[in-house]
Order: C-alpha cells, then structure tokens, then sequence
C-alpha cells in the first residue's frame, strides 16, 4: 500500500500546521492510502555539519538524534509532505535542519526521494508565507520529486490553535491538494 508520510515543523503539535496537515492526510487516508504524521517541531535541532559522513555511511546522518529515524521513514514513503508555520517570513528551524540534512543523507543514498510527490503546506498569521513555502518546494524540486499543486498556494491564514478551521479557503486548498496527491500516486 503506498504511504504519505507528513511531518509538522511547527513546536504546537495540535495547532494550525498539525490541523492542515492533518486535513491533507484524511484525504489520501479515505483514498485507501497508509498515513503517518510525525512531529519533528519541537525537538532539540542539530544543523548539518558538512562533514562529509553520510558520503561514508549511507543513509545515516553522523549526528545520531531524531533525524535518523525520520529519514527512514521519508526514504520509504511515496508521498511527503512538510508543514511549517511562518516564522519571521520563513522556515522553522526544525524544517530548515530537515531539508538540510535530509536533503544530503538521501542524496549520497543513491538520491532516494527521487520522483516522490513530495508538497509543502504553511500556517501564517499575516505575511511570509510564500517565502517558507518556496524553501520548501526548493527541497523537494533539485531532490528530483514531483509538486502537486491545488487551488491556491498552500497555505492558511490563521495565528491561534483553532484559526485554521475558521479559514474556509485554507481548508478547501487542504483538501484540493490533498486530492491532488491522491491522483498523483494512482498515476505513478
Ligand atoms: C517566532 C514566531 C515568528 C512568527 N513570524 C510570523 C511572520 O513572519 N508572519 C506571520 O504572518 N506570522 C508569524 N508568526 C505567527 C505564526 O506563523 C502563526 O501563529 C501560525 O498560525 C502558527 O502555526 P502553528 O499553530 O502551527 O504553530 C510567527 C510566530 C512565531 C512564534
């Protein structure tokens, strides 16, 4: 059974980017796919330190923390797909330190997100939004995957826990690129 796999780089694990996430996923869940969404906001973050030891140990990142247990789990998933919210008009440091350092483990690990669906999706109280989205379309456009889109960029207008629901274009463009993602996988 294919599987889409989305994680949460916001630190709420129930605020607006859990709840997007979680809207994305139902939809590819009732489609018959496998779902999993793990929380990587939050966590103690490590950068990439650019030396060099995923080139020696593939598919390992030599700072062993959670990012070696997530990689896995991107490496088998056919769907990806990364949430953040807008932080200063950009990434969390969580998600940041997930392109970075995926982005390498995979790519010295014979380039294993290769043609994955992978998308973004972005909580945002007022401004920035596009900028974070874009990094993260960066991540998944030079590791060879494939973007789906929906009826507007992905993203919500909301600032506290619950604002998202309350944002009914945000959650008819969940939903849309969720079926997006659907139609994708059926055809690959
Ligand atoms: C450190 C920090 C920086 C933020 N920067 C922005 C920003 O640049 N633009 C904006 O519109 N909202 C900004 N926000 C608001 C969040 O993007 C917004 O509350 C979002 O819904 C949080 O998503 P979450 O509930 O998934 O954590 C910021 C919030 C925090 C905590």
């Amino acid at each position: 059974m294919k599987k889409v796999l989305a994680v949460n780089g916001s630190p709420r694990a129930d605020g607006n980017t859990a709840h997007m996430l979680a809207a994305v996923l139902e939809v590819c869940g009732a489609a018959g796919f496998d779902t999993e969404i793990y929380q990587a906001g939050g966590r103690a973050v490590r950068g990439c330190v650019s030396c060099g030891g995923c080139q020696r140990h593939k598919g390992r990142c030599a700072i062993d923390d959670w990012m070696n247990e997530l990689y896995p789990k991107t490496a088998s998933a056919d769907a990806i797909v990364i949430g953040t919210p807008t932080y200063f008009a950009d990434l969390t440091p969580e998600v940041k330190a997930i392109i970075d350092r995926i982005g390498y483990v995979s790519r010295q690990d014979g380039m294993r997100l290769s043609r994955k669906v992978g998308a973004g999706v972005c909580a945002v109280r007022r401004a920035g939004s596009i900028h974070a989205l874009d990094s993260i379309n960066h991540f998944f456009l030079i590791n060879d995957m494939v973007v789906p889109g929906s009826y507007y960029w992905n993203m919500s207008l909301a600032r506290v826990p619950g604002d998202y629901e309350r944002d009914g274009e945000g959650a008819e463009t969940m939903r849309r690129l969720g079926e997006n993602i659907v139609w994708l996988l059926e055809k690959l």
